[in-house]
């Protein structure tokens, strides 16, 4: 039988500070309840301290997870990191993870895909299990306090830190049964971080003008976030002939309580069944499903069919059809 890729562990490590609504207001023109009602985010954790990078948070969650699965360092044969903020642009923040952490025998690289990112690496871990890689780790972090512009009332509110580290190993019967991904270069033009790559080099006029902060046109990305994510999330539904009654939870990308719940809705599930708790950690990027799997844990049960879907910056979206498997 084909191999899938299957979770068999999974961590976080999520930074102690937490930003409220309220200190917002004190730092932008905005409200406790402009941002409930428009975004559902009540707080967010962000990385406060300098000279921290995202790798901080994903050594501490591959160690954690090192520990509860009893998984020793010479045992891992790649470690994969998704991340839109990494350490440095060079070397890989997976490079930098591995080290921070003693796993010497893997290799492995960096993925970046912005907020569909996990699926986008989960399909890439498959390929590796498909391929007879037995002990992969994938951690998804990202530190998006840092290229956040926190006198920006658009965007400042949205987003939030952390990391979480998954083993995954080959199974027959549980794990990714399919995914479908999709991008679309038009969005390039509504989400982007301008300044600091190869197209414009940091200069002290790029930070003036504040471009290496995220940029968003929301309004544009919301409307192209909502029709795509419940598309593709109920196209994967009509594929596998799943009815809302044998989906357990969709387990969507959070960036938005509206996009969420349209996306719920479209594919006929109850409330009950979408996990969210964007609420408590805001938009993490390609963090943001594992960070979910990891928060509901113990109400997944072996077995379990989850729609996971995700709409990002690309654009790029996608849904997989997954079977929980620990
Ligand atoms: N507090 C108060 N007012 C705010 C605000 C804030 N934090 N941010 C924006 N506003 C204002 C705007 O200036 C605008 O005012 P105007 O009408 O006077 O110009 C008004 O609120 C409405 O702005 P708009 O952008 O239309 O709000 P929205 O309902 O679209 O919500 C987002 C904004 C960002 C929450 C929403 O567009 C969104 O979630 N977009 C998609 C995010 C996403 O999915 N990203 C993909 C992956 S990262």
């Amino acid at each position: 039988m084909t191999k899938k890729a299957l979770i068999t562990g999974i961590e976080a490590s999520i930074p102690d500070y937490v930003l409220t609504n309220s200190e917002l207001e004190t730092l932008v023109d905005t409200s406790d309840q402009w941002i409930r009602e428009r975004t559902g985010i009540v707080e967010r954790h962000i990385l406060k301290q300098d000279g921290l990078g995202i790798s901080e948070l994903g050594a501490d969650a591959v160690r954690k997870l090192l520990a509860s699965t009893g998984t020793s360092v010479d045992e891992v044969e790649m470690l994969i990191c998704h991340t839109i903020s990494p350490d440095m642009a060079f070397p890989s923040t997976a490079n930098i993870i591995s080290d921070k952490v003693g796993i010497k025998n893997a290799w492995g690289y960096d993925i970046g895909s912005g907020c569909s990112g996990f699926l986008f690496s989960l399909a890439t871990v498959d390929a590796f299990i498909k391929a007879g890689k037995k002990k992969i780790i994938l951690v998804c972090g990202e530190r998006l306090s840092g290229i956040t512009d926190y006198t920006d009332r658009n965007t400042c509110p949205l987003f939030g830190d952390a990391a979480v580290a998954m083993l995954i190993e080959p199974s027959e019967e549980f794990g990714l049964v399919d995914y479908d991904n999709h991008v679309d270069g038009i969005g390039r033009h509504y989400l982007y971080q301008k300044a600091g790559g190869s197209m414009y080099p940091a200069t002290a006029e790029t930070v003036a003008r504040k471009e290496h902060f995220i940029y968003q046109d929301g309004k544009t990305v919301f409307k192209y976030a909502v029709s795509n994510m419940a598309d593709v999330s109920v196209a994967m539904m009509e594929k596998h002939n799943l009815t809302a009654d044998d989906v357990a939870y969709l387990i969507p990308h959070q960036a938005n309580l509206r996009i969420i719940a349209a996306t719920g809705h479209r594919m006929g599930l109850d409330d009950s069944k979408i996990l969210i708790d964007i609420e408590k950690y805001g938009n993490t990027g390609g963090t943001s499903i594992p960070l979910a799997l990891w928060d509901f844990k113990d109400k997944l049960k072996k077995g379990d069919n989850l729609i996971l879907s995700a709409f990002g910056s690309g654009f790029a979206w996608g849904a997989v059809y997954y079977k929980w498997g620990i």
